[in-house]
């Protein structure tokens, strides 16, 4: 069997008092797309963090691509999610004082490409996400749904293994959000990658082939959808 793009096992972690998540066990191999669902406060969010390494691991494994982000250090952790991780969270997250194009190609500029062709790749996202927009307008500038085809954008530049998406669609309408969901997995899919999609939308979720519904932090059941 191919190894796991993303393995997290025995994941545990707390903020102060509030336990987030409860020895998770979850696994995401090549070619799969896993939702996870569950209400709010579940902690579907806390798993996307940890297994991007925003945050790092108190309890248990994460390993992404192969690495172990608990064993090293937090200038590789931000190179391996710059590399292998395509992030999309939940409210957007550009960097408010840079214009939409560098948003999008911050993860090239940041991994050392010339920035003109760091640019050119990320007006070609631009497009493929369907987002038309002054390149030079800032963060402030775009409606909710257009930051989050930008963040969509800059998640795909990289051209990820990993594709974490939380909430991907919230801020977009159902046909805008159909058309993303068919990018975002159309292309992690098809180079093989593997796709940890969040959502409260059970649309959303049917998208994958595996449901992992969480509650109180803890996986609550898993469904293999088809
Ligand atoms: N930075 C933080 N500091 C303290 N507590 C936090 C923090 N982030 C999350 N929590 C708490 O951890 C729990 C899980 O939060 P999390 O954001 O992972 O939930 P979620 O399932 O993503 O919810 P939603 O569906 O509303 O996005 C909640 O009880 C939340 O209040
Ligand atoms: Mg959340």
């Amino acid at each position: 069997m191919n190894q796991a793009t993303l393995a997290l096992s025995g994941v545990s972690h707390s903020y102060g008092r509030t336990q987030a998540l409860r020895d998770v066990t979850l696994s995401v191999a090549p070619g799969e797309v896993v939702a996870v669902t569950g209400p709010s406060g579940c902690g579907k969010s806390t798993l996307v963090m940890l297994a991007a390494g925003v945050m790092r691991t108190q309890t248990g494994r994460v390993v992404v691509a192969g690495t172990d982000l608990g064993g090293v250090d937090d200038a590789e952790r931000a190179r391996i999610r710059r590399r292998s991780v395509g992030l999309l969270l939940q409210f957007g997250q550009l960097v408010p004082d840079l214009p939409v194009l560098d948003n999008v190609a911050l993860p090239l500029l940041l991994d050392g490409h010339a920035p003109a062709e760091a640019r050119a790749a990320a007006a070609g996202w631009l497009g493929r996400v369907g987002l038309d927009v002054d390149h030079t307008a800032l963060p402030s500038q775009l409606s909710g749904g257009q930051a989050q085809l930008a963040a969509a954008a800059r998640a795909l530049i990289a051209g990820p293994p990993l594709l974490l998406a939380d909430e991907p669609t919230a801020s977009l309408d159902q046909t805008s959000g159909r058309a993303l969901l068919d990018l975002l997995i159309g292309t992690t899919i098809q180079a093989g990658g593997s796709v940890l999609l969040v959502s409260h939308d059970n649309a959303v979720a049917a998208r994958a082939d595996r449901e992992v519904r969480l509650r109180g932090g803890a996986i609550a059941h898993e469904v293999a959808l088809s």
